[in-house]
């Protein structure tokens, strides 16, 4: 398990046990940071402890914002950057998962660029830079501490939506799988599921390539191995550097490839519930979306499906078997649950799909099939 050190589109990423040490050799003696956070994760990992005690070795001072949430509103975000703004910081260091790292390269951008989130989204308003980021990631999930998105939700239409830009790499990002061992145990499998999806969607999307395909089929065939080790023993170290090493490629194949119709649904759903886990949405849209995924491009599925379920075949015939790869797969690390456990129930199946079909659209352009609300309901009502 070595430590090592790669460039990936603006980013030096640093993998390995201890790489925050690297810290050092990034940020400027008596520099200004700011720091994103949310409540508990980066204090009870541990990594918060360790970014301070560089800080102030080196004489930067610093201010803490912890109010991301997961899921995080827009007006949090934008809290965070009138906080930025006030406090005029030379480095931003987010310390956490996909919602602190996302909130924090919003943040540091609009502190910068001004105008608020609506105006990018829905505006045209184009993201002119950024404060320089530094992500700590501290999940097996997100992928965003290498890539160009962030997700935000709104509330008029009530959704997640995700802004892309160059300047949202950050400068440096640090993989400790350490810090990923305080994880609470349904974070975990939500983190690890919402990797793999990253993979299976990128794999099976229209804008996919030899590049894509290569990151996305290593992430999934880490993720098959190493998911049912992690949930079985909690404390196995050598699983969660795999997992976050699967993490970060299917992080850099939906940066070249795009997620599209599982995380399209999922993305309203939980804007919707915000307290509806994101990968825990994915996993339950998973299973009937593979099929229409199946169907439409076998071989690309089969690529990936294979690694959880070796006797699937890259023919369309086998559609309702890419159902049964991904729910017999969830099911052996312990995933059981439903949407209707989250409010949603069958009332809802035409406001889920008309959302999905008028604000995503970039998303459903990425499919590999022609997505109607009929396919959207579907696969919905068969995650209630
Ligand atoms: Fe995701």
């Amino acid at each position: 398990m070595n430590r090592f050190t790669i460039r990936y589109g603006k980013t030096v990423v640093y993998f390995g046990f201890e790489v925050v040490k690297n810290l050092e050799n990034i940020v400027q003696r008596n520099s200004k940071v700011f720091i994103v956070t949310s409540k508990s994760a980066a204090k009870i990992s541990g990594a918060l402890k360790d970014v301070e005690e560089i800080l102030q070795k080196l004489g930067i001072s610093y201010e803490i914002f912890s109010d991301v949430k997961p899921n995080p509103y827009y007006f949090i975000i934008e809290q965070a950057v009138e906080s930025i703004r006030k406090y005029n910081p030379n480095y931003v260091i987010a310390i956490g998962g996909g919602s602190v790292i996302d909130t924090a390269k919003i943040a540091s951008a609009l502190a910068l660029c001004g105008g608020n989130i609506k105006d990018y989204v829905f505006g045209g308003k184009q993201v002119c830079g950024s404060i320089p980021l530094i992500a700590i990631n501290l999940t097996h999930g997100t992928g965003s501490e290498v890539n160009r998105y962030a997700v935000v939700t709104l509330d008029e239409p009530r959704t997640k939506f995700g802004i892309a830009s160059e300047h949202f790499y950050p400068i440096a990002s640090f993989e400790d799988p350490r810090y990923t061992l305080t994880l609470p145990s349904n974070q975990v499998l939500y983190t690890a599921i919402d990797a793999f999806y990253h993979s299976y969607e990128s794999a099976t999307g229209r804008d996919t390539s030899p590049f894509v395909l290569m990151l996305a089929e290593e992430a999934a065939k880490l993720i098959a191995k190493w998911l049912p080790i992690a949930v079985k023993d909690l404390s196995n170290l050598e699983a969660r550097y795999w997992l976050m090493y699967a993490s970060m490629l299917a992080g850099m194949a939906i940066d070249s490839s795009r997620a599209h119709i599982i995380h399209a649904i999922e993305n309203v759903l939980s804007g919707i519930n915000t307290d509806l886990p994101h990968g825990a949405g994915l996993a339950m849209l998973g299973p009937s979306a593979a099929i229409y995924i199946h169907n439409s491009v076998p071989e690309l599925s089969y690529r990936i499906l294979k690694y959880l379920y070796p006797s699937i075949r890259p023919v369309k015939d086998d559609a309702e078997k890419a159902c049964k790869a991904v729910d017999v797969f969830q099911k052996l690390v312990g995933f059981n649950e439903s949407l209707s456990t989250y409010g949603f129930n069958e009332k809802d199946s035409d406001m889920v799909a008309n959302t999905v079909i008028n604000v995503l659209k970039y998303s459903l352009r990425l499919a590999p099939f022609d997505i109607s609300a009929e396919i959207i309901k579907s696969i919905f009502l068969r995650a209630l």
